[in-house]
C-alpha cells in the first residue's frame, strides 16, 4: 500500500471512528434531555446538541469531499448565537466581550456552518491572547470589498499582547503558531473559507493588541 493510500485509509478510519462517538454522544444526551426540561441546563443542552449537529455536517462534508450548500445567511443572528455558546468560556478568562451589530446588517449568501467556524477560531484566539483577562469588542457594519463591491465587514478587536512581528507576515500559512498545543490552523483555515465566499481577511496587530477583519460581499 502506497503513503498516499495508506493517509487516505487513516484519514477515512477517523472519519469513521468521528462518526461512532458523536453517535454515542447522541445517545447519552437524549438520556439525559428529560432530566434537565424546566432547568437552567437545558439551555446549555440545547446548544451542546447543536454543536453535534454542526460536527456530524463537517464529518459529512469531509467524507464526501462535497462543498457546503449554501443559503442566505443573518450574520447578526450567528454572532448573537456565537455569544451565547463563548460565553462560559470567556467568563472563565475574564474576557469582557462587547457585541455591536446594527440592525439593519444585510443577509450574505454562504455557508452557516463554515462561517460559523471561521468567526469562532478568530473568537478562540482572541479568548486565548487575553489570558490575564481583557476585553474583545465585536463590531459589524455595512462596507466595500478593495473592489468597491457591497460587502458586510465583521471585526474582532482585542487588546491582548499582541501577534509577535516575527510571524505576522505569515500568520494565515497553516501549522504557523506560538501555542504548545496549537496546530496553527485557526486562522489558515478562517481565511480559506472567507476566501471560499469570495471575501477577504485582513488581520493587523501590535502592541495594543489584535484585529481581525472579515469582509464578506452581500
Ligand atoms: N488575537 C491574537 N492575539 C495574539 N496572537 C494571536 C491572536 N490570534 C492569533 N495569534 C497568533 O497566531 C498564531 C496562529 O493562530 P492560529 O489560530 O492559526 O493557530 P493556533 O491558535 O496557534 O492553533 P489552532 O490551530 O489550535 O487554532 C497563534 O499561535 C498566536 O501566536
Ligand atoms: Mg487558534
Amino acid at each position: 500500500m502506497s503513503d498516499v493510500v495508506r493517509g487516505a485509509v487513516e484519514a477515512f478510519g477517523v472519519v469513521h471512528s468521528l462518526k461512532n462517538h458523536v453517535s454515542s454522544l447522541r445517545v447519552l444526551m437524549g438520556l439525559i434531555e428529560p432530566r434537565l426540561s424546566g432547568s437552567d441546563y437545558e439551555k446549555y443542552h440545547r446548544l451542546m446538541k447543536r454543536e453535534l449537529e454542526d460536527i456530524s455536517q463537517l464529518i459529512l462534508c469531509i467524507q464526501d469531499g462535497r462543498d457546503p450548500d449554501r443559503q442566505q445567511v443573518n450574520l447578526k443572528d450567528l454572532l448573537k448565537d456565537l455569544h451565547s455558546l463563548m460565553a462560559p468560556r470567556s467568563q472563565l478568562a475574564r474576557v469582557d466581550t462587547e457585541l455591536v451589530l446594527p440592525e439593519d446588517l444585510p443577509d450574505i449568501r454562504g455557508n452557516l456552518l463554515f462561517l460559523a467556524e471561521a468567526f469562532r477560531n478568530v473568537w478562540e484566539n482572541a479568548i486565548e491572547a487575553l489570558e490575564r483577562g481583557g476585553k474583545l469588542r465585536i463590531t459589524a457594519g455595512k462596507s466595500q470589498d478593495t473592489r468597491g463591491r457591497p460587502a458586510v465587514e465583521v471585526t474582532f478587536e482585542d487588546n491582548g499582547p499582541g501577534i509577535p512581528p516575527a510571524i505576522l507576515s505569515h500568520i494565515t500559512t497553516p501549522f504557523v503558531t506560538t501555542k504548545q498545543h496549537g496546530m496553527g490552523l485557526g486562522l489558515s483555515t478562517a481565511r480559506s473559507i472567507v476566501e471560499r465566499h469570495g471575501g477577504e481577511l485582513d488581520i493587523s496587530s501590535g502592541p495594543w493588541g489584535t484585529s481581525v477583519t472579515f469582509r464578506l460581499p452581500v
